[in-house]
């Protein structure tokens, strides 16, 4: 059984102007030897100065999408590279607000990926469902397909960070229970492990993502096969994150 180390990650979306550096310095100040891996993920605006905010690394940095070419004529777009070069070692890709949003299929997550990856980035892949297809009982099913479709072959353990995000869960205060969160994560190792790919299947951090709060936190941890939590709006409150923080280094 390998250890893997939890990871706390904060997903601030389209959230975050430089007044907000203060909230981070807030968090950096509270956990400034975290006893597990907190990442943050702002707006690539803010990506430098967070850098500069957590130089000594016991924050990671990550951005929330890039192009999967490394440079070109693609207008607005941030390729992996250049995150990398701003300070970001990781990246969350297929994120469902881009997939449902931007069409974001498996195959230009993949292909995204592996650009993160070529460009030194730990890859934060999110899959889940509809609650239509929740309710329809193919979960499984559609979590399985976005696994083989998105997760690059031949990715190191290391390299990849899989993120289960109910879609129905995200951004509304409702969650899975325990079991089906566990249901899930204990299928996605499962599927990892048939993989081909060469790499520790059980080296895989798998987080889970969709209303996590300090209130369900604890017991979130605490289900089989979760490594950590990609939040989205607790994380924009150094309280709130923090208490999630704090609820991961116990379970750790
Ligand atoms: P939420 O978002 O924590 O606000 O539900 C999670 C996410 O979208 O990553």
């Amino acid at each position: 059984m390998s250890q893997r180390r939890k990871l706390a990650a904060g997903n601030w979306k389209m959230n975050g102007l430089s007044a907000d550096l203060a909230k981070l310095r807030q968090l950096i100040d509270t956990y400034p030897n975290p006893g597990c891996e907190v990442l943050v993920c702002p707006p690539a605006t803010l990506l430098d100065r967070v850098r500069a905010l957590t130089a000594d690394k016991t924050i990671a940095l990550g951005g929330q999408d890039c192009h999967f070419a490394v440079n070109g004529a693609h207008t607005g777009d941030i390729s992996a590279r250049m995150l990398a070069d701003a300070g970001a070692e990781y990246i969350i890709l297929g994120h469902s607000e881009r997939r449902t949003a931007y069409g974001e299929t498996d195959a230009l997550v993949k292909s995204k990926s592996s650009a993160a990856i070529a460009a030194g980035l730990v890859a934060v892949i999110c899959v889940g469902e509809t609650l239509e297809q929740r309710k329809g009982g193919g979960t499984l099913e559609v979590i399985g397909e976005q696994i083989i479709g998105s997760v690059p072959e031949g990715a190191s353990e290391d390299a990849i960070v899989i993120a289960y995000e109910p879609i129905w869960a995200i951004g509304t205060g409702r969650t899975p229970t325990l079991a089906q969160i566990a249901e899930v994560h204990d299928f996605i190792r499962a599927q990892l492990r048939m993989r081909d790919d060469g790499f520790a299947a059980d080296g895989v951090r798998l987080l889970y993502g969709g209303s996590v709060k300090p209130s369900n936190a604890e017991e979130i941890f605490g289900v089989s096969n979760v490594d950590g939590a990609l939040v989205g709006g607790a994380s924009l409150d150094p309280t709130d994150f923090g208490a999630i923080v704090s609820a991961l280094e116990a379970a750790a």
